[in-house]
């Protein structure tokens, strides 16, 4: 047995209905040693995303397998880690650092790819710099902020709102002086949107018909939609849009396991009528100006205006289900996982 062992979970079987531990296997191997112009780092909290699946999907018919993990390798994810050993200038141990790493203890990168590594700011506790402060917090930010352009006094919708991301920018929104409604599975979600990000309205679309509930709450429209859902969701929203109604696509979680696809808007001329605005958002592209985003939330998170919601599961073991848990709902908040002690230091 090596001195330090690196337990981890490789892609053992394609997508094909069932999403859980059995898409996975358990590996115990060689802690990797980083090469010229890498890192080696210790992961601390991983952070779930649920276009991660499309990594272990399975390709149509015909189509390459282009982007897939192989099965044998290691699952893939975002992480906020240290770096135990550099071979890299821009790297040296002990940065908590946040980008590309996998479901394992110990990761070794360049630090390329669709998000790049990049050093968190001194004194950011890394469950933060995973959620609120990461990928997540940042295209709450910039959506709300910037792509939806929201003027205070208007209404303000959103889908996934109990979510990482809607977590954060439901929030956010109603500080831009917004009347905000949040669309979320649960009567707990509903309830911590009420009471815990203090929003205006929340609507359980499992048990309520969210296009009465949507016309009840809105009876003017909607000046703002921010779509973590996509589907039937987008499109009642869309019908409700007032003149010049904004979208901000963030997402759209209820197609990514949707075979065949449903049909797509049907109420999409009403963006004709008013002078409405669709506008896609992807977080990688506002990396670059992160600190702006750090810079105005890491004081809210601070002094506790901005209330971070995180569902943590514990230890490496769990990883599946945190992917898992993002597509029963189960996760309330943010799905992150705190990394329990590498066995060399057990
Ligand atoms: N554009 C970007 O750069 C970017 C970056 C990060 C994330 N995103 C996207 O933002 C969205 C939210 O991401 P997140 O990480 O914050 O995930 P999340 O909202 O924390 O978790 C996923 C949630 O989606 C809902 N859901 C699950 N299956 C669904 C279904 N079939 N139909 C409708 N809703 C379903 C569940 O909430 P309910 O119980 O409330 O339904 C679940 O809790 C995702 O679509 C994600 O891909 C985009």
């Amino acid at each position: 047995m090596p001195d330090r062992v690196n337990r981890r979970w490789l892609v053992a079987k394609r997508l094909d209905g069932e999403l859980g531990d059995a898409n996975f296997r358990w590996e115990e191997s060689e802690v990797p040693e980083p090469g010229e112009g890498q890192i080696l780092v210790r992961n601390l909290w991983l952070s779930f995303d649920p276009t991660q699946i499309f990594l272990i999907g399975r390709p149509a018919e015909g189509e390459p397998d282009d982007g897939r993990i192989p099965l044998g390798s290691v699952m893939r994810t975002i992480a906020v880690s240290e770096v135990v050993s550099s071979r890299h200038p821009g790297f040296a141990p002990g940065d908590i650092v946040h980008g590309h790493a996998g479901w394992e203890d110990y990761t070794v990168t360049d630090g390329q790819g669709f998000t790049p590594t990049y050093r968190v700011p001194d004194g950011v506790p890394p469950n933060w710099a995973a959620g609120a402060l990461g990928l997540t917090g940042l295209v709450a930010y910039f959506g709300v902020k910037e792509v939806a352009r929201p003027k205070p006094g208007e209404t303000f919708v959103i889908s996934g709102a109990a979510g990482g991301v809607g977590s954060i920018a439901s929030q956010l929104a109603k500080f831009e002086g917004l009347w905000v409604i949040g669309i979320a599975g649960s009567a707990a979600k509903c309830d911590w949107l009420l009471r815990g990000a203090r929003i205006d309205a929340a609507i359980n679309y499992h048990t309520e018909d969210l296009g009465t509930r949507l016309s009840e709450l809105c009876p003017e429209g909607i000046d703002i939609y921010f779509d973590n859902s996509g589907g039937s969701t987008l499109d009642l929203a869309v019908g409700r849009l007032r003149s010049g109604g904004r979208v901000v696509l963030c997402g759209v979680t209820s197609l990514y396991r949707a075979d065949p696809p449903p049909p797509g808007l049907t109420n999409y001329a009403n963006l004709i009528m008013v002078n409405g605005r669709m506008q896609g958002l992807l977080g990688r592209d506002y990396l670059d100006r992160r600190t702006e985003a750090f810079d105005a939330m890491l004081p809210m998170l601070r002094s506790g205006r901005l209330r971070p919601r995180e569902d943590v599961l514990e230890g490496l073991r769990e990883a599946p289900k945190g992917l898992a848990r993002l597509f029963s709902g189960d996760n309330l908040g943010k799905q992150l996982l705190r990394m329990d002690a590498p066995a060399s230091e057990r």
